[in-house]
């Protein structure tokens, strides 16, 4: 089963009387369970073909469906309640909100959810502990490291059990030990069986990843699992 089906997706923004193609025809299918890292230059689109899977941006022209559900046709309330049901956002400034404690800011997607607050505590302590936060809830996101703060943004998003992860370069903020920390979390995720779709400059993480779809200007150059580009890498040197 795919999670996402992305069919000749484009995206066109106007800059005064031009048009600026940022996605230039992206079709793509993630299977369920998969870990997929986008890489490709700065300014290749990255960010805006996973704002367009996160729902976040409503494309120009072309089809998504997500877990099965058709997006095309679907106001903004619809796709609010479709994102707060699927999927969990990671991003690289972690984007927790500063005046909520480290409890309430993965307690949140949860409200929007509507799960009732004793089961939403419960959830989001566990949440914490599992990732190493336990003693942590009643931190402020300043209180925290980096490494600390990006714990607690994958708590929240793993709060509402998601379909789908998705991260916009979560360890570019982060020292490279901690993000190798955060990468072995990710790891860990996607053994569990949770669909992660990543972007990265790292190509460590590419390395990482069980797939790899490269950009270029808005078009996909070039898609690969890594375990085949292993494989044929040992025949070439045998
Ligand atoms: N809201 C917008 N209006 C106009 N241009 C935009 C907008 N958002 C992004 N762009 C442009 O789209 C291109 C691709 O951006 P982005 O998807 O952020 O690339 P990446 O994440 O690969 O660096 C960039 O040239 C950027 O300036
Ligand atoms: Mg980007």
């Amino acid at each position: 089963m795919n999670i996402i089906e992305l069919k000749d997706i484009t995206k066109t923004y106007r800059r005064g009387e031009e048009d600026l193609p940022i996605l230039r025809g992206i079709s793509l299918s993630v299977e369920e369970g998969d870990f997929v890292a986008i890489i490709g230059p700065s300014g290749s689109g990255k960010s805006t073909l996973m704002n367009t899977i996160g729902l976040l941006d409503v494309p120009s022209s072309g089809s998504y469906t997500l877990d099965g559900v058709i997006t095309e046709k679907m106001n903004d309330n619809e796709l609010a309640t479709l994102r707060n049901q699927k999927i969990g956002f990671i991003f690289q400034q972690f984007n927790l909100l500063p005046r909520l404690t480290a409890m309430e800011n993965v307690e949140l997607p949860m409200i929007y959810a509507g799960i009732p607050k004793k089961e939403r505590r419960e959830r989001a302590q566990a949440m914490l502990t599992m990732l190493g936060m336990g003693q942590r809830g009643h931190h402020k996101p300043s209180e925290l490291s980096g490494g600390q703060q990006q714990r607690v943004a994958i708590a929240r998003a793993l709060a509402i059990s998601p379909s789908l992860i998705l991260a916009d370069e979560p360890t570019g903020a982060l020292d490279s030990r901690t993000g190798e920390e955060v990468l072995e979390l990710i790891l860990q995720l996607n053994a569990q069986g949770n669909t992660i779709v990543l972007i990265t400059h790292d190509h460590h993480i590419a390395d990482n990843a069980k797939r790899v779809v490269a950009l270029r200007d808005g078009v996909i150059i070039d898609d690969y699992r890594n375990s085949e580009k292993r494989r044929q890498g040992q025949e070439v040197s045998v």
